[in-house]
């Protein structure tokens, strides 16, 4: 599904993302620790076709396609869906209405007509429930004074409602509360199938007890040092980084 080929990334002049390999196949789930300011999250943006980094080499493909001549909305059209570190607010746009939009659009791109407004609200109800997100939440404007806990509960949402191909979910855990996190978990496993595939950026081992990954990469300095199976998870989390370090130096 997602092939990342000696990929080299930068951000005003500075090299962030150091010859990044990564195979993704449906079906599997990818889970990317690392220390802080190792470069997850531009990893994260770029496949997502941010146009603040600058890709100097390397490729990136989806489903055999390579992207470099493909913006980020097209990206996204073609099923890659990111949810952030830190979600954006847009006031005066309610939850319900932004994925009304997001989803008509995706379909207009595939030349398919608007989905029709039964369905769209049978979906956004089922969506809700698996999340377990009460209704008046989806009637509030998008992200506006939503607590940290909701703000990550609300992208898993928009996830949920858009299907994507490929779900990057970067620090999806952080401020969540552990029933809060369960049910997040839940909806990524229960969403999770053999035609799709999901990365998750995490620093803590404790979310992937909920969803378990079949590989896990570290990166570090811009580089995936080392990838194992869910054993590294654990092995990081009794080891630190100066375990990864020593590695590498
Ligand atoms: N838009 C930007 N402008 C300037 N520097 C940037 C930008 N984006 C990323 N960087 C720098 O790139 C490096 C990697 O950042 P990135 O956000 O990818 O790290 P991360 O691994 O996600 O870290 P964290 O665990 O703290 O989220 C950092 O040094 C960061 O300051
Ligand atoms: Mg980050």
């Amino acid at each position: 599904m997602l092939t990342v080929k000696d990929l080299h990334a930068s951000v005003e002049g500075k090299e962030i993302l150091k010859g990044i390999n990564l195979q993704v196949n449906p079906g599997e789930v990818h889970a990317i620790m690392g220390p802080n300011g190792s470069g997850k999250s531009t990893l994260a943006s770029v496949i997502a076709g941010n146009e603040d980094y600058e890709v100097s080499s390397g490729e990136i493909t989806l489903n055999g396609e390579e992207l470099s001549e493909t913006d980020a909305e097209e990206r996204a059209h073609k099923g890659i869906f990111l949810s952030f570190q830190y979600p954006i607010e847009i006031p005066g746009v309610t939850v319900t209405n932004f994925i009304k939009t997001a989803i008509n659009a995706n379909r207009k791109a595939q030349g398919l007509e608007d989905m029709p407004a039964k369905d769209m609200l049978k979906n956004i109800r089922e969506k809700a429930a698996l999340l377990e997100i009460d209704s008046k939440f989806l009637s509030r404007s998008l992200n506006e004074g939503f607590s940290g806990g909701e703000k990550k509960r609300n992208e898993i949402f928009q996830m949920a409602m858009l299907e994507p191909k490929l779900a990057i979910l970067d620090e999806t855990d952080s401020g969540l509360d552990i029933d809060a996190l369960k049910i997040v978990a839940h909806g990524v496993n229960k969403l999770k199938s053999k035609d799709n595939a999901v990365v998750v950026i995490t620093h803590y081992q404790r979310l992937l007890d909920y969803i378990v990954p079949d590989f896990v990469h570290v990166l570090y300095n811009g580089k995936i040092v080392k990838s194992g199976t869910k054993e590294l998870a654990h092995e990081l989390e009794a080891k630190g980084y100066d375990w990864i370090k020593q590695l590498v130096d």
